[in-house]
């Protein structure tokens, strides 16, 4: 799938590069929490992540957070903006990451899915572990890929 807007042209100015912290509480708040005060998007692990943007027309629509340790790596808060959604983008940013971690020689990515989104995990050829939890009234659960 490109990456194309609704009138069915390609994203020509799609760019994925790394992102401060802080550039990404805006989207993981909008599209993830919005009920929930900004504080809550706010991680303590947050300044050891490395963090990704989609920047289309020089604006952030999506974003997703890698935290590397033990050779692997697992993702967070992956989020694209409502009206950028079913374009392929959070395809394409997961693909980059995917790629990040193969030139890193990781051995496995991983992440707490909720389980209503584990078929759009799959088609990026993550695997169900089938290690589900809860948390906050929301059913998780863990997808990996092994390199
Ligand atoms: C889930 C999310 C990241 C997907 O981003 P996206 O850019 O819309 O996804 P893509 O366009 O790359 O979708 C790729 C494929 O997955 C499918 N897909 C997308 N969202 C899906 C969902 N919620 N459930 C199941 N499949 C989904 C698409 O239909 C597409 O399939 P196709 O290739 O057969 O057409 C986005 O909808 C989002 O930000 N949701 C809110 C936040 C969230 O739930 N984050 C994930 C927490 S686990």
């Amino acid at each position: 799938m490109f990456p194309i807007d609704s009138d069915g042209f390609l994203f020509l100015k799609m760019i994925i590069k790394q992102v401060k912290t802080s550039e990404t509480w805006q989207v993981r708040h909008e599209v993830m929490w919005p009920d929930q005060p900004f504080e809550f998007v706010q991680l303590e692990e947050d300044n050891s992540g490395l963090h990704f943007g989609v920047f289309i027309d020089e604006k952030l629509v999506s974003i997703v957070s890698c935290f590397i340790s033990d050779n692997e790596m697992q993702f967070r808060k992956l989020a694209v903006l409502p009206e950028y959604q079913g374009r392929g983008i959070a395809s394409e940013l997961l693909n980059y990451i995917f790629e990040l971690a193969r030139k890193k020689e990781l051995r496995r990515i991983w992440c707490n899915a909720r389980t209503n989104k584990k078929s759009f995990y799959e088609k990026l050829g993550m695997k169900d572990t089938f290690q589900i939890f809860s948390k906050a009234g929301q059913e998780f659960t863990i997808m990996e890929i092994c390199m």
